[in-house]
């Protein structure tokens, strides 16, 4: 193990200098095959390239590769993973400068493509023409922007993703990884820059269309999945979005909750003359049966009631459960469930105006 040749790579040296915390480190190894690396019990986990995982540690190691691209889209690439390819061909084949720095084991940086300079400059600089060989690096892109707010992507960059863009080389994505960056840009601190970057080289439409004129929305802190239900879409623009991005439910559902009831239940404290309008509201989201879905809702908004008057909703569903028809109602069907909901309206609208 001692006598592999292996570097720390990626977003974990860059992190690593910026003095941000790095989710996962990667490690590069030089000069050894896939033999090599089982016979010392890493376990293959790639499938599409050679990475590998430690024994002890579970870090991610990859053989040193290049790729080329065969064809459009991201599938088709010729991989030579070969113990001749060099660190500095693997380095050469990434997507930034700032994400093609490596370090050794005695902690020595090595850095053929000037990332520290563009560093230390705040720049985000593609490596090489090889940049376009995956459009995904777009989305990346801003993705780093709204991550790192204080970093500009340099003109040549630009220039290259605005051609890429036009060239409908975005198109050639899958839904899934497409929706993966929105749903980080969306969880980092400056989601909006995601957006004017995309803006600024045409890179919103086809997968993002509604959200084209979305620069000078104003982000509220949140989760990712909040700050989604808060953009300004109608339902059409909602429901078309979810579909083509394969958004998950739980993102798709949040945010159609607060269109189609956002504006009763922010209009908290309520009046007795909402009563009807309320009930509607929360028996369309469930709550007589599970307050998950309600909570979350008003966490989205009115965390200052969550946060005050948390009690409320429980008393409400505690309330509306205990309203029953008398014994010898002799309903049944719908003319049943019409006169218990009225039964329920009355009583919320009693419960309002205490
Ligand atoms: N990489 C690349 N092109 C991609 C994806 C990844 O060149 N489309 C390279 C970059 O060198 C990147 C490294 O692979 O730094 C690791 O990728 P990944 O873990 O996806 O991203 P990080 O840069 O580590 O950033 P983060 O973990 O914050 O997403």
């Amino acid at each position: 193990m001692q006598d592999l040749d292996c570097y720390l790579v990626g977003g974990a040296v860059r992190d690593e200098l910026l003095g941000r915390p790095s989710p996962d480190r990667d490690w590069v190894v030089v000069g050894a095959t896939e033999a090599e690396l089982l016979a010392l019990d890493f376990m293959r986990v790639g499938k599409d390239f050679p990475v590998f995982l430690h024994p002890q540690t579970k870090e991610e190691y990859a053989l040193a590769r290049t790729e080329r691209k065969r064809g459009q889209g991201h599938r088709g690439f010729a991989i030579d993973a070969s113990p001749e390819v060099t660190l500095e061909q693997d380095l050469g084949r990434r997507d930034l400068t700032i994400n093609a720095i490596a370090k050794d084991r005695t902690g020595q940086l090595i850095d053929p493509y000037n990332g520290l300079r563009d560093l230390s400059d705040r720049i985000f600089r593609h490596v090489s023409e090889a940049f376009t060989e995956d459009p995904l690096r777009v989305f990346r892109v801003a993705r780093f922007a709204a991550q790192l707010p204080d970093f500009k992507v340099a003109e040549e960059t630009q220039t290259l993703m605005r051609s890429m863009a036009v060239a409908g080389e975005l198109q050639t994505l899958s839904a899934e990884r497409v929706w993966q960056e929105v749903a980080k840009a969306l969880g980092a601190p400056h989601p909006h820059r995601w957006f004017e970057v995309l803006g600024d080289c045409g890179g919103l439409a086809p997968w993002l269309e509604e959200l084209q004129h979305l620069a000078a929305h104003r982000f509220y802190s949140g989760s990712s999945e909040q700050r989604f239900a808060q953009l300004p879409l109608s339902m059409a623009e909602l429901e078309g979005l979810a579909k083509r991005l394969r958004i998950p439910k739980h993102y798709v559902q949040l945010a159609a909750d607060r269109l189609l009831y956002g504006a009763v239940l922010s209009a908290y404290p309520w009046r007795a003359s909402q009563a009807a309008e309320l009930y509607h509201a929360l028996t369309e989201l469930q709550l007589l049966h599970d307050s998950a879905r309600i909570n979350r809702v008003m966490a989205l908004l009115r965390p200052d009631v969550v946060a005050k008057d948390g009690a409320v909703l429980k008393d409400i569903r505690q309330g509306l459960r205990a309203v029953q028809l008398p014994a010898d109602h002799g309903m049944s069907g719908s003319a049943y469930g019409e006169a218990l909901k009225q039964l329920r309206i009355t009583w919320l609208h009693r419960y309002l105006a205490r």
